[in-house]
């Protein structure tokens, strides 16, 4: 009897997704590891603590097609890409690689929808509200180097920078929790 709820081309962008999230991980290491390196290490410690999230984004979505009866494939990881030039050109590329990622995400809510597939449409949605969020939290990220100077920011701002991203929440918060009185 066959169990697999999911139809061939739901499970191919499923098990795509997986990759894609693998590789947001490994791109978040890469530019910690660079960050380091760099001798930023409260910025590498942010970047680290969000290659975690990623991991659990793609372990979300491996346990949604197990569950649904589907085959998960687990394949090559592609590189990351080449290291930043500068704190202002990381956080441009995780600004970036985020939107690429909310596009994918789209593209199987959309898919789920053209189906009528409802369980995974509904799983979806939490990915939209988390991209939403990764894509406001590295707003914010674009916003405080900004703040900083720019390319231009100077060694006192870099180094107050990084002391705050070390202890940085994870999340950013969303318009759905503001209200008049805590805006
Ligand atoms: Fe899994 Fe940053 O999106």
């Amino acid at each position: 009897m066959n169990t697999n709820r999911l139809s061939s081309t739901l499970s191919d962008g499923l098990n795509a997704q997986v990759t894609k999230e693998a590789a947001a991980a490994q791109t978040y290491i890469s530019f910690a590891v660079w960050a380091d390196s760099e001798g930023f290490g409260g910025i590498a410690n942010f970047l680290f603590r969000h290659a975690n999230e990623e991991r659990n984004h793609m372990t979300k979505i491996i346990e949604y097609i197990l569950q649904r009866g589907g085959r998960v494939r687990i394949e090559a990881i592609p590189a990351p890409p080449a290291d930043p030039l500068t704190i202002q050109d990381c956080f441009e590329k995780v600004f970036e690689s985020e939107v690429d990622n909310t596009k994918a995400i789209y593209k199987l809510v959309k898919m789920s929808f053209d189906e009528g597939d409802w369980a995974t449409w509904n799983f979806m949605q939490w990915f939209v509200k988390e991209q939403t969020e990764e894509e406001t939290l590295a707003m914010e990220l674009l916003d405080k180097i900004k703040i900083a100077g720019g390319a231009a920011a100077s060694g006192d701002a870099l180094y107050e920078l990084d002391r705050d991203l070390k202890s940085a929440p994870d999340d950013a918060e969303l318009a759905q929790t503001k209200t008049a009185e805590n805006p």
